[in-house]
């Protein structure tokens, strides 16, 4: 018989836990939801998928491949590792991370599976559910679900498309409050392509100092920026702020699917005495990333070839200059030149587009009468742009643009209904 305290479930209905509910990831809501219908005669172009492999067109060098297998070979490490990564492997990352006069030693570093667990260590290590984080928009949607998830909630800040993306800096600092624990920096961004100049990040670096707020920068497209720009992370232009920077191998070195990631801490006048035992302790959860991966990971980081880098850059590069040639051209679309890592947003004059209701309509129409799939800026809080993706085949960007452009002049009215050119509701 049951004792008074246990409940019995009578039948084989079992409730999933109140944090999978909470867990949510607004991208597949709105992608699974979307009605992708190709055109039968076109083939179809995915400008949408943020995973630079998928075309196979970017391979990695032999040297990164070599390294993997010869710690395979070798046998050496098939155990377990440290929960925050093996010794040498997080001063191997220090060492690439750090900057002149901004010392890093292993003891600042944490190993994690891909950057998207970085993040999660770094935002469960400094809220405590019902406080809250500001993150960006548009912004990347794993802030959000990593959050929510624990119960942590989340506030937007603006970004300006018209200012190359930069922070609403007023905006921003309303949103500071009592419950605010940390500021999130994505910088180059995902999906704007923006990259944020030395004096745009000292200015937010002084606002953090001004309201005692730590940072989380979001790095994973580091060094990942396009001539004429320049990367500074904020790691290495803080005086004061403390900063939790995530990184990782997922998109300089192009192999996502390795998930190793990295937390670097750089810490200023010991602010992060206790987030440091916390990381560790968030860390023992999981364990971080494959040991293989880790043990190559101090050859991989000081052995692959600057022309490898170089190389990549360029193709995306040259990718952005034509992609942004030609759609500036198309009337009803206003894109943002790029300035590093791997997107470009394009706004819509979706009032010049009668019938069409919003960029989830612009893109699924696309889809069904161009077969060109563009990810709809809904997806980042951003409505009436779209994020295209500049890592695709060369051969590919020509054919996007025309049936970017056809389907435009099929569908753009210059004069609205109401004969202003303006709104007319
Ligand atoms: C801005 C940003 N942060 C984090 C991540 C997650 O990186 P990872 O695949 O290493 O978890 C991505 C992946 O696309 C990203 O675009």
């Amino acid at each position: 018989m049951a004792s008074k305290n246990k409940r019995m479930r009578m039948n084989w209905q079992v409730p999933a836990s109140k944090m999978s509910h909470q867990t949510f990831n607004p991208i597949r809501n709105i992608v699974d939801t979307m009605k992708l219908t190709p055109h039968p005669d076109k083939e179809m172009i995915a400008l949408s998928i943020g995973d630079p492999t998928v075309f196979n067109n970017l391979p990695i060098p032999e040297h990164i491949n070599q390294c993997i297998v010869n710690k395979v070979q070798g046998q050496k490490h098939n155990g377990y590792n440290p929960s925050i990564g093996y010794e040498d492997s997080r001063e191997a990352v220090a060492k690439y991370s750090c900057t002149p006069g901004r010392p890093l030693t292993a003891k600042d570093v944490i190993l994690t599976g891909g950057c998207s667990m970085a993040l999660d260590l770094c935002i469960c290590v400094l809220a405590n559910p019902g406080q809250t984080i500001l993150v960006p928009r548009p912004g990347f949607s794993i802030y959000k679900t990593l959050a929510e998830s624990h119960g942590i909630l989340v506030k937007t800040y603006n970004l300006q498309p018209e200012k190359n993306w930069e922070i609403d800096l007023d905006h921003l600092e309303s949103l500071i409050d009592d419950t605010t624990a940390t500021i999130l920096i994505n910088n180059p961004s995902n999906p704007c392509g923006s990259v944020f100049s030395r004096n745009h990040l000292l200015s937010i670096l002084e606002l953090a100092k001004r309201h005692k707020i730590p940072i989380i920068a979001d790095e994973i497209y580091e060094h990942f920026v396009f001539s004429g720009n320049q990367y500074h992370s904020l790691g290495s232009l803080s005086d004061d702020v403390p900063i939790l920077s995530c990184s990782g191998l997922t998109k300089r070195f192009l192999v996502p699917g390795w998930r190793l990631g990295w937390v670097v801490i750089h810490d200023r006048h010991d602010a992060f005495h206790e987030v440091r035992s916390g990381l560790l302790r968030l860390s023992q959860r999981l364990l971080g990333p494959n040991s293989i991966v880790q043990a190559a990971l101090p050859e991989i980081l000081s052995g692959t070839p600057q022309h490898f880098f170089e190389e990549t850059l360029h193709y995306v590069e040259e990718n952005a200059k034509n992609f942004f040639q030609r759609i500036s051209r198309i009337p009803g679309l206003r894109p943002v030149e790029p300035q590093g890592a791997m997107y470009m947003m394009i706004g819509i004059d979706i009032d010049h587009f009668p019938g069409i209701k919003d960029d989830v309509d612009f893109t699924e129409r696309l889809v069904k009468e161009q077969s060109v799939f563009c990810l709809p800026a809904k997806c980042f809080q951003f409505p009436n742009f779209f994020r295209i993706v500049l890592t695709i085949p060369k051969v590919k960007v020509s054919t996007a643009c025309d049936r970017i452009e056809e389907f435009c002049q099929q569908h753009y009215k210059a004069t609205l209904t109401n004969g202003t050119g303006s709104h007319s509701s």
